[in-house]
């Protein structure tokens, strides 16, 4: 896990990774990389970010995070990249499994996909998460929706036909 001086470190892996994957996400390089110290240190207080290593490489990124008005058992993962060189390989199995140890009182991880990734879909199916029946069409115009995904066994199996609207990020 990064601590707040590391912010340079989750930059500069951020930034990678919407180079990388820009369509697998909300945000945009050009964005992000007006944020500084400042604006990366304010996420380090209310996000925890993770860094998977391959010897002296980073080779893959995830935070997580609490969201306003959820229970303190679910943490929202977001910014999730794995370096292509190293994709299937296990990089994100671990890093979900990392994010759980460090906060073992979390029964439920919530991650938001967009509609068009459908390999990330698939990649969640395969670790264990299941749609929450939530969507949420983005206030770009490009018509993509962004689809709620859950792991674990719903508490309240009629929660999941609730859709509700949330802020973009
Ligand atoms: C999605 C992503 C993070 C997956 O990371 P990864 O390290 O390759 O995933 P893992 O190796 O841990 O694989 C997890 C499971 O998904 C499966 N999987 C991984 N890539 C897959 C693919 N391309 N097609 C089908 N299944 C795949 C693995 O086989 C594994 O299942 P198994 O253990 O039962 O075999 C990576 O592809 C990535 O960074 N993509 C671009 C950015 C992105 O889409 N981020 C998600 C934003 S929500």
């Amino acid at each position: 896990m990064l601590g707040s001086d590391d912010w340079p470190i989750a930059r500069e892996v951020r930034l990678r990774a919407l180079k990388d994957s820009p369509s697998a996400y909300l945000s945009v390089y050009e964005d992000e990389v007006a944020v500084g110290e400042e604006g990366w240190r304010e996420r380090f207080t209310r996000m925890r970010w993770v860094v998977a290593r391959h010897e002296a490489r980073i080779v893959g990124l995830a935070s997580s995070v609490r969201v306003a008005d959820r229970p303190p058992y679910e943490r929202h993962i977001e910014s999730v990249w794995v370096d292509p060189r190293h994709r299937r390989t296990g990089v994100l199995r671990e890093i979900l499994a990392y994010l759980a140890a460090i906060d073992p009182g979390v029964t439920e991880w919530r991650v938001w996909v967009l509609d068009t990734n459908t390999l990330a879909q698939q990649v969640y199916d395969r670790l264990g998460f299941c749609p929450t029946g939530e969507r949420q069409l983005l206030p770009d115009g490009s018509g993509r929706r962004e689809i709620r995904l859950r792991s674990g066994s719903p508490r309240d199996p009629g929660e999941l036909a609730v859709p509700t609207q949330r802020p973009g990020r």
